[in-house]
């Protein structure tokens, strides 16, 4: 009934009577106010004047199932939701729910991680109200071998949806980084379950600094926030609702080739490290070299000193002038 009663006063340019919002949802009048109380708690700023009845004047920042059930509205991400205050890590929780039968495209979101995971075994900064971390359920009919592309499709998404709600001049640091003004507004963690030919599911974990005022001094270096970057209060529903748009679109164009060759050109037109010097730490040693791009397995192309060109896969790949060669 929550989700209803927003998006009726969403789509009402004027206010809606009390009277109208039972009669539509078939409940009685006391039900309608105590929902309208818990939205105003909840930070919607609702005007309620009598005789005409009740206005949204502003959402703000409300990160809540409800919200974002009514701001996702794609075909197939998104669909089914489940919101947590607080959970341990919310790839975790992608992971029971995916061995639970969960489907393709199921969405786990929190307000608060309490064991919030990085790549390499690093932790992931997580307090409450002001970021996004989300779980991305997958179950896609590809080699396990090329799923690490879905983590470079997830980066152009979350570019294009920071760019379309906060207008930042949001890049992509391959494979994994979305990066504003030379910091890290928000990093990708995928992981799955497989055989050796037989993918079981993919969960893409995207967390991105939203709405943070300043960074622990380990990190104001390096992170950044879109709100410090814009100098705006963007609204986390929104923005997560743009990411799985986008996310749907690119990832039609990768499920139609099973590589990123309808998307390589787009992806490298936004790749921060291209044309810039990388150092490369590789396995067996770490090298420098000029960034030319992505090919359409998702690796990158690196031209040494020497003139040759290597094809990195994965690993950490360092930039020079992006939060320096670490
Ligand atoms: C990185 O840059 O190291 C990747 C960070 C990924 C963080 C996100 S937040 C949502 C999801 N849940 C997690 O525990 N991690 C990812």
């Amino acid at each position: 009934m929550k989700t209803e009663i927003i998006r009726l006063l969403k789509e009402s340019q004027d206010y809606i009577s009390g009277q109208e919002l039972c009669q539509r949802l078939q409940v009685s009048r006391t039900a309608v106010w105590k929902v309208i109380n818990q939205l105003k708690e909840e930070g919607y700023k609702i005007e309620a004047v009598r005789n005409k009845g009740y206005r949204l004047v502003e959402e703000g920042d409300v990160f809540t199932q409800a919200s974002l059930e009514c701001a996702v509205e794609g075909q197939w991400a998104g669909k089914t939701l489940y919101y947590y205050d607080v959970t341990d890590s919310t790839n975790d929780r992608g992971k029971v729910l995916a061995e639970e039968g969960c489907p393709h495209g199921t969405l786990v979101v929190a307000g608060l991680q309490t064991a919030g995971k990085g790549r390499r075994g690093r932790m992931w900064t997580s307090p409450e109200g002001t970021a996004i971390y989300m779980s991305l359920v997958l179950r896609p009919q590809i080699m396990p071998s090329s799923a690490s592309m879905v983590t470079l499709v997830a980066a152009m998404a979350v570019a294009e949806a920071i760019r379309q709600e906060s207008e930042a001049d949001a890049v992509i640091k391959w494979p994994n980084d979305v990066v504003v003004k030379g910091k890290k507004v928000c990093g990708i963690l995928t992981e799955m379950s497989a055989e050796i030919d037989l993918i079981h599911y993919v969960v893409v974990g995207i967390g991105i600094n939203v709405n943070q005022t300043s960074f622990p001094s380990e990190i104001s270096q390096t992170a950044t926030s879109l709100t410090i970057e814009t100098g705006r209060q963007i609204s986390r529903s929104h923005l997560t609702a743009k990411v799985l748009a986008a996310f749907e679109k690119y990832y039609a164009q990768y499920e139609k080739t099973g590589d990123l060759s309808l998307l390589a050109e787009e992806y490298n037109s936004r790749l921060v490290n291209r044309g810039r010097q990388v150092l490369v730490l590789a396995p067996k040693g770490q090298y420098t070299g000029e960034a030319l791009g992505i090919e359409s397995n998702g690796e990158l192309l690196v031209k040494t000193e020497d003139g040759s060109v290597k094809k990195v896969m994965s690993g950490e790949v360092s930039v020079r002038g992006i939060y320096g060669y670490v």
